[in-house]
């Protein structure tokens, strides 16, 4: 319960914090460090009280990203789990994968609660992680961590102490599939997965792959049937169907700066209108704030969630190849990393699901 973690007052209209919940961000610098930073300064019930770097140190956190001046006065610090814990309720860790696991574990041990938007704490079954990644260095952990997707996990998340936020293109391709593998509709068999994602996906730390002339112009698939989100598509999309499932997943990357557009097909197992399946996606998702099901004939666009909190789904049935074909679009550096993170520390500690995250898409 919320109140475990954190003081607060309770009256019968709800709950009240007696003051401002301290959040900080370890690993700031890097494009979800910065895009939780974007969210986290103007959250009404949060202060950013930490930003730690290895490279930017003792530097105005408006200074390293001039789209901050004058919005805060946090500046960038080496990490000290000791003080970090000291001065935070709350820590975002927005490290590369392999990092996360080396300072998680002294964060809780030190009571605080953690959002971790690696891959480290992903998998309920250690040997995944290890055959995909590497060996994993606090195996104990990983079996605590709560995956951080809202629209499924929402009871779970409110209790967690440390939330492992998804991957980005799993978001986009879980909540997808998410209504046609509860309700069965679908043929398990044969789900494709071919997604194209916006370069930011890559972080920020440069490469020879990401630089503007390698991308600029270009479309291309890459790490086909062996990009590590695979099995965490999998894991959760078998949760959801009560049985294995394995997807050919594609992933692309395309010259924008953000956004994850998944195309997925998958054959129905039975005669289903567009229309029949949108009203299906629309029961599923009543009430969930950040999903917009597209009426039948419009298709989502990963201009119309851009820098918003959204996940779009159109859908279209193919009478002639008896098969449906979903379409998903999301921000990765927002639904896909840090606004999922947000959103799941407002469910954690009882704020408005939407609080510091209501900003409209931005489209051209
Ligand atoms: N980009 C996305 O769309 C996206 C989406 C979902 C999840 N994620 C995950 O979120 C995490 C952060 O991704 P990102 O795209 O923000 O990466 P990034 O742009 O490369 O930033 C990484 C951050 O971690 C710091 N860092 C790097 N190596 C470190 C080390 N060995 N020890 C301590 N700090 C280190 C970097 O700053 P210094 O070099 O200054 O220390 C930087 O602040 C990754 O695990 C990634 O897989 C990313």
């Amino acid at each position: 319960m919320a109140f475990l973690f954190y003081p607060v007052r309770i009256n019968s209209n709800g709950v009240y914090w007696w003051r401002m919940l301290k959040v900080a961000i370890v690993g700031a610098t890097g494009y979800t460090g910065l895009e939780l930073a974007r969210l986290l300064i103007k959250h009404p019930e949060i202060q950013l009280v930490a930003a730690t770097t290895r490279t930017y140190k003792d530097l105005p956190l408006s200074s390293v990203f001039p789209e901050l001046t004058n919005e805060t006065h946090v500046v960038c610090e080496e990490l000290s789990i000791e003080r970090i814990s000291e001065i935070s309720d709350l820590i975002f860790t927005a490290l590369p994968h392999k990092t996360a696991m080396e300072v998680i574990p002294e964060f809780l041990e030190n009571g605080k609660r953690v959002v971790d938007l690696s891959a480290d704490f992903r998998f309920r079954n250690v040997s995944v992680y290890e055959k995909w990644y590497q060996r994993h260095t606090a195996p104990q952990i990983a079996k605590k961590a709560v995956y951080g997707l809202p629209e499924i996990y929402h009871e779970k998340i409110k209790r967690a102490s440390l939330i492992a936020n998804p991957g980005c293109y799993p978001t986009g391709a879980i909540l997808a599939l998410a209504p046609l593998l509860k309700s069965h509709m679908i043929n398990t068999k044969g789900i494709v997965i071919d997604a194209k994602s916006g370069v930011s996906g890559a972080g920020r730390s440069p490469q020879i792959h990401t630089i503007y002339c390698e991308v600029n112009e270009g479309l291309k698939a890459y790490k086909v049937g062996e990009h590590r989100h695979t099995p965490e598509i999998e894991e959760h999309l078998s949760v959801l169907a009560e049985e294995e499932i394995r997807v050919a997943f594609i992933p692309h990357l395309v010259p924008i700066s953000r956004g994850i557009l998944s195309t997925i097909y998958a054959p129905l197992s039975n005669k289903v209108s567009t229309e029949e399946l949108v009203d299906q996606y629309k029961k599923f998702y009543d009430g969930k704030r950040f999903i917009r099901i597209y009426p039948p004939g419009k298709l989502p666009n990963t201009l119309y969630v851009r820098g918003s909190n959204y996940c779009d789904i159109g859908l279209k049935v193919d009478p002639r190849t008896e098969g449906v074909i979903v379409i998903s679009a999301i921000d990765n550096l927002t639904k896909g990393a840090s606004g999922q993170a947000v959103q799941n520390m407002n469910l954690m500690y009882g704020f408005e699901e939407d609080a510091g995250l209501g900003y409209l898409p931005l489209s051209p």
